[in-house]
């Protein structure tokens, strides 16, 4: 079967593929005409634990990490913001997605001490139990987790798309969220969750 392109033409995955070979090509000097600027000397710091402070979801946090220690570790096992889920640990499944500075990440792919000075947001300061995101609701609505294991992965990945896609398509949702994969294969509900929480966000049409 032919797959339909998304109207806005993205995907996350596409996104995270630009951003590595744009990188690649940078560090390679292949885009630069000029020397290069003289960088900061770079300070070594570890191998043992290091004190330094994260921004999570409005408020400072001061942890004592070594720098190996990913922000989904840091997250999860020192600071009890356990919604983001630790599963691969290598950057494929977005069970552990989080939002930093507006875009959603893989918190098991960054260095919690390279999130310093970043607006961090996690499920727990998204959504509550007492006042429910609009994307929590409709995945409630419709179904749209079994398990429920990828489920906080998923609402936060939806949150930071409909943040700068107020109005997808079907095929614009199924390509955003193509980061995020659920075992149980609730892709149809979380789809339709998504559409039904820009409908009522943000007054789209849904087409
Ligand atoms: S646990 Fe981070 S992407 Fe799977
Ligand atoms: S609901 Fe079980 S992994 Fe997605």
């Amino acid at each position: 079967m032919s797959e339909k392109k998304p109207s806005s033409g993205f995907s996350r995955r596409g996104f995270l593929t630009s951003v590595g070979v744009t990188s690649g090509a940078l560090t390679t000097g292949l885009l630069t005409t000029e020397a290069p600027a003289q960088a900061a000397e770079p300070v070594a710091v570890g191998p043992g634990a290091v004190p330094f402070t994260l921004t999570i979801n409005g408020k400072p946090y001061k942890v004592n990490l070594e720098p190996r220690t990913t922000l989904c570790d840091a997250l999860r096992n020192h600071l009890e913001f356990t919604a983001s889920k630790r599963v691969c640990d290598r950057g494929t499944c977005g069970a552990c997605t989080v939002i930093m500075d507006g875009k959603a990440v893989y918190s098991c792919t960054v260095l919690a001490i390279d999130a310093q000075g970043r607006k961090i947001e996690t499920l727990e300061g998204i959504s509550t139990p007492e006042h429910p995101h609009p994307v929590s609701q409709a995945f409630v609505n419709n179904d749209a987790q079994q398990c429920g294991y990828c489920t906080p992965g998923f609402v936060v990945a939806a949150k930071a798309f409909l943040d700068h896609h107020p109005n997808p398509t079907y095929e614009d949702v199924r390509h955003g969220l193509g980061g995020n994969l659920c075992r149980c294969g609730t892709y149809v509900g979380v789809r339709k969750a998504v559409l039904e929480a820009a409908k009522q966000r943000h007054g789209g049409s849904n087409a």
